[in-house]
């Protein structure tokens, strides 16, 4: 397929895998890269088998791709063994890899950094960083034995914000831009592209679950576009950045926000 096309065509036949896709908007990207002809390997965690599954289901019965659920812990290497054996039996090897798990809803609750624990710190750090770079050490063999690969890291823009109530949160989507940029560099040389996609804050359960809808409509608010942020609005640049077409960027956090934050 020629690398000059955009269309979602281009993801016809391609493998991709995505992370923290037992629901949220990891299920979204299941959906959109199925739905644009890829074969998915949606994985998550164990408690997440069960929704998994049947988004996996779902999404093949509709096609035109095909995907499939492993429960798979970020922060497990076994894991990840077990998740590129199934992506390279079912489907060949790995194409795209969209790290989209994290520490998100499972915050439970936000509270000023001097109320965070030792415990709560390590434990964002180690999903949302180390599970980051676990899974890019894990495809990477497999992409390189393609001749190339893309990886989506998603970030958020409270790594440029600050926003308060989150210190280890906002720590850790800060150190996965450095990661992405880290790894843009090391990968280059075998063709593998590394960038970040930035959202800004998603009408989404986890967001409910953290935020007020007073919080929630001032963010829309201060967006030039002035309007809340749905999912399917993060859809377009993963799938951009995880396609053929996107082949000479890499290294690049892409925000993805209304036009809230300008840096
Ligand atoms: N929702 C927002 O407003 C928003 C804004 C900016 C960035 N983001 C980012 O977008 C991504 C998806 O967000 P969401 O709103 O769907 O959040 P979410 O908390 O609903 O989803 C995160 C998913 O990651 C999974 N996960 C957690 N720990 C894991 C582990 N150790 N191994 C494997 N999977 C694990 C969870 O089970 C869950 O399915 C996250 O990276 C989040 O940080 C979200």
């Amino acid at each position: 397929m020629s690398t000059n096309q955009h269309s979602k065509s281009e993801h016809a036949g391609r493998t991709v895998v995505v992370t923290g896709a037992g629901g949220g908007i990891g299920g979204d990207y299941v959906a959109a890269f199925a739905g644009a002809g890829a074969n998915v390997v949606a994985t998550d965690v164990a408690a997440a088998e069960d929704a998994g599954t049947a988004l996996a289901d779902r999404v093949s019965a509709a096609g035109p791709g095909r995907a499939v659920f492993v429960a798979a812990d970020v922060t497990s290497d076994t894991d990840w063994e077990a998740v590129v054996a199934t992506a390279t039996a079912e489907f060949g090897g790995i194409d795209a890899l969209v790290n989209n798990a994290a520490i998100y809803q499972g915050l439970g609750t936000k509270a000023h950094l001097t109320e965070l624990t030792n415990e709560s710190w390590d434990r964002v750090l180690t999903v949302n960083v180390r599970g980051t770079w676990q899974a890019i050490k894990a495809v990477t063999p497999t992409m390189r034995a393609r001749g190339g690969g893309r990886i989506v890291n998603i970030s958020s823009t409270v790594a440029r914000m600050g926003a308060p109530g989150f210190a280890h949160y906002v720590a850790s989507k800060a150190a996965v831009d450095g990661l992405t940029r880290a790894a843009a560099r090391e990968l280059g040389p075998d063709a593998i592209t590394v960038n970040g996609v930035a959202p800004g804050l998603v009408s989404d359960d986890a967001s409910r679950t953290l935020n007020t809808g007073d919080y929630i409509a001032a963010a829309a608010k201060g967006r030039a576009l002035g309007r809340e942020m749905a999912p399917d609005d993060l859809v377009g640049a993963v799938m951009w950045l995880a396609a053929p077409s996107s082949g000479f960027v890499t290294g690049q956090t892409v925000v993805v926000d209304g036009g809230g934050v300008f840096t």
